[in-house]
């Protein structure tokens, strides 16, 4: 937890963006998994986490924009806690931490929010995704749970999008430390990618490096030699040389701050020279267009940059053909590359997303694209000093998408259909990064990850140490 300046001067910051009514934020409740005391890791919210500070359950916030008066709603701790859970802070203790000068029983709430009610008061919530958050909204407010998200708070939406999406160093020191937790996972990650080595160890073992450095991971981890499934959680198959390692993972912190990393690596260490075409055209797309984020420029002129290259790359080898600018703005490199260039990182993975993409990644002025493939961009809008964002580009050769284009005749003029079948045993490449954009520029985050052709043989030749913590951060 930071000094409780940082949450006070965020919930003074809120305040001046909202004009009346009450804010309701609810902690996460802990979840079951397969009977009620049998719950899963816990996760706060990233909004309460934001806003006051305690990753606990069995507390909710409440800021009055009117009166200025702030609430935080919870139970001190009885003996039985005490006894199964250990001693915790008292309420009003765990109140100072957050700034907040006034705490009451959680069995208070519905009191009080039934007041404010009573006397027309708004109440503004953000749209909920924990069921059992869902059922005690619907209990506070009176609005039946299919109705929360719709009446949930465009205003408060706003200004927490406003507020949250620009990160203060504070904030990027701790999204740097996650990408260096992802540097250890990605590095050991390489080192064990060798043939007969089960996706599973690998995938165990970078899970654990991610607890063992105090986190966990910041999304189920992605690892296939099936890269060409964008967001493959299955950990079956045993590597074989031949076949290239997708790995997209990362770590969240105590603090909940994020990492989102890929990395592609061959099997055994060493590129074939078909590994090695398909993977230049990736990285040049990953780096050409890192290099061109500035404040001011749309993120989705970078995300055509990297469809240009991805095509002209594809073309060089044969497997498109035609105008690389009509081939992109036809649409025919979604063939290749189905998904968005990036998104925003924070203390959630896809950013703020829960609060709806399109008041994240797009704004009055940039409105999302609904054509295949430009539809999944999650960052179209103009970029603003302050934001993180990812840069991940890729080329995939899925099987089912291959055979529906060619069965409908699509994009004729610009692939070669019967080189592109050639491929259909490659499976995908895909490589990430983490990019804060500075007051000129960008910054990439974190300790440098292998990533040229160079860096990463190098890197996965070598034999796998055992965890070493000290010196990493
Ligand atoms: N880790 C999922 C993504 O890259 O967006
Ligand atoms: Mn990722
Ligand atoms: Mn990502």
């Amino acid at each position: 937890m930071f000094d409780k300046k940082v949450y006070i001067e965020r919930r003074n910051k809120l305040r001046n963006e909202m004009n009346n009514g009450i804010a309701l934020f609810i902690a996460n409740p802990e979840a079951s998994f397969n009977y009620p005391s049998n719950t899963y890791y816990y996760r706060q919210d990233s909004h309460f986490s934001y806003f006051f500070g305690l990753n606990l359950p069995g507390f909710a916030g409440c800021i009055d924009f009117e009166s200025g008066e702030e609430i935080l709603f919870g139970n001190d701790f009885d003996i039985d806690d005490i006894i199964w859970m250990g001693e915790q802070p008292s309420v009003s203790e765990l109140s100072a931490r957050a700034g907040v000068n006034q705490s009451q029983p959680y069995g208070n709430l519905p009191d009080y929010i039934a007041s404010a009610l009573a006397k027309g008061r708004k109440i503004h919530f953000l749209p909920p995704y924990r069921g059992k958050v869902m059922i005690e909204l619907a209990a506070l407010l009176g609005i039946p749970v299919t109705g929360l998200k719709a009446e949930s708070s465009l205003e408060l939406i706003r200004a927490v999008v406003k507020l949250k999406e620009v990160k203060d160093s504070l904030e990027i020191a701790e999204i740097e430390k996650a990408v260096d937790v992802a540097w250890l996972m990605h590095t050991t990650a390489m080192k064990m990618a060798k043939s007969g080595m089960k996706e599973q160890e690998i995938a165990g073992t970078i899970e654990g490096i991610a607890i063992a450095l105090g986190g966990a991971v910041s999304f189920p981890i992605i690892l296939s030699v099936d890269g060409q499934t964008l967001h493959n959680h299955h950990h079956h198959n045993i590597l074989q040389e031949g076949r290239m390692l997708v790995v997209d993972a990362g770590a969240e912190l105590a603090s909940l701050y994020a990492s989102d990393i890929t990395r592609t690596v061959p099997v055994g260490g060493k590129f074939n020279r078909r590994q090695r075409e398909i993977y230049e055209i990736v990285l040049k797309a990953n780096t050409e267009t890192i290099a061109t984020i500035k404040p001011g420029k749309e993120y989705r002129e970078n995300h055509f940059q990297a469809a240009r290259i991805i095509a002209q790359g594809l073309k060089d080898l044969g497997l498109m053909k035609g105008d690389v600018d009509e081939a992109v703005a036809a649409g025919a490199h979604t063939l290749f590359m189905p998904h968005g260039l990036g998104h925003q990182m924070g203390m959630d993975v896809h950013d703020l997303e829960g609060l709806g993409e399109d008041h994240v990644g797009y704004d009055e002025h940039t409105r999302r694209a609904t054509d295949f493939g430009t539809a999944y961009l999650r960052l179209g809008k103009k970029l603003k000093p302050g934001l993180v964002l990812t840069n991940e580009p890729g080329i995939y050769f899925i099987p089912a998408l291959i055979d529906k284009f060619r069965a409908e005749k699509k994009f004729t003029e610009f692939i070669d259909y019967n080189k592109v079948e050639t491929y259909k045993d490659f499976g995908g490449i895909r490589i990430e990064d983490d990019v804060l954009v500075t007051e000129t520029a960008y910054r990439i985050l974190g300790k440098p990850i292998p990533k040229t052709v160079d860096e990463v043989e190098a890197t996965a030749v070598q034999q796998r140490e055992w965890l070493k913590i000290e010196g990493l951060f």
